[in-house]
């Protein structure tokens, strides 16, 4: 196992761990707990819907009306911020204050998928696609060079 395969294992574990600590997931067993959700050191699952129940509930609920407690975890129930996809999917990539970075343990195609379900779901309808090529946009290394190539341009 390569360092970092290592380090993405381990996130995943502690954020899945993070998971079945809270209350609200303990009183509902996952449906698939019997199923390995982390493989090569990323999430399994690709449907949005289930990478939500999987991952996002365990910190914003499963109404995604979000809780407050030990820490402050914000509604995606009609939630404005939402209406814009690049901000869902930049707090995903690259984390947010308490949300942990999730980037490394997704593909693009998978944040695409959870952005446009929480985007038309929980009282969100926000229409229109959302891209693997906006989320590879988001992602440090890409972001890194766009701001390089519009620094060398606005001068
Ligand atoms: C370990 C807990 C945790 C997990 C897991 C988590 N989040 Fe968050 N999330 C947070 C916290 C805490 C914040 C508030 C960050 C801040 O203060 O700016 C947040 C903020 C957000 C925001 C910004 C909301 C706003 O109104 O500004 C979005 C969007 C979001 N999360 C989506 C998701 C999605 C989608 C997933 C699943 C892929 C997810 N989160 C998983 C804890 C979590």
């Amino acid at each position: 196992m390569t360092g970092k395969t290592m380090r993405l294992s381990t996130l995943a574990a502690a954020v899945l761990l993070a998971a079945s600590a809270l209350p609200a997931l303990a009183q509902s067993p996952a449906p698939d707990a019997l199923e390995p959700r982390v493989k090569g050191g990323r999430f399994v699952m690709r449907d949005g819907e289930a990478i939500y129940r999987n991952v996002c509930q365990a910190c914003h609920m499963a109404d995604a009306k979000g809780a407050q407690g030990s820490g402050i975890y914000p509604a995606l129930a009609a939630n404005p911020r939402l209406a814009a996809a690049a901000y869902p999917i930049r707090v995903i990539v690259n984390g947010q204050k308490g949300m942990p970075s999730l980037g490394a343990l997704f593909d693009d195609d998978q944040v695409a998928a959870v952005v446009a379900y929480v985007r038309t779901h929980f009282g969100n309808s926000y229409a229109g696609a959302v891209t693997a090529a906006e989320v590879k946009a988001q992602r440090p290394a890409a972001a890194r060079a766009a701001r390089a190539a519009g620094a060398a341009t606005a001068g």
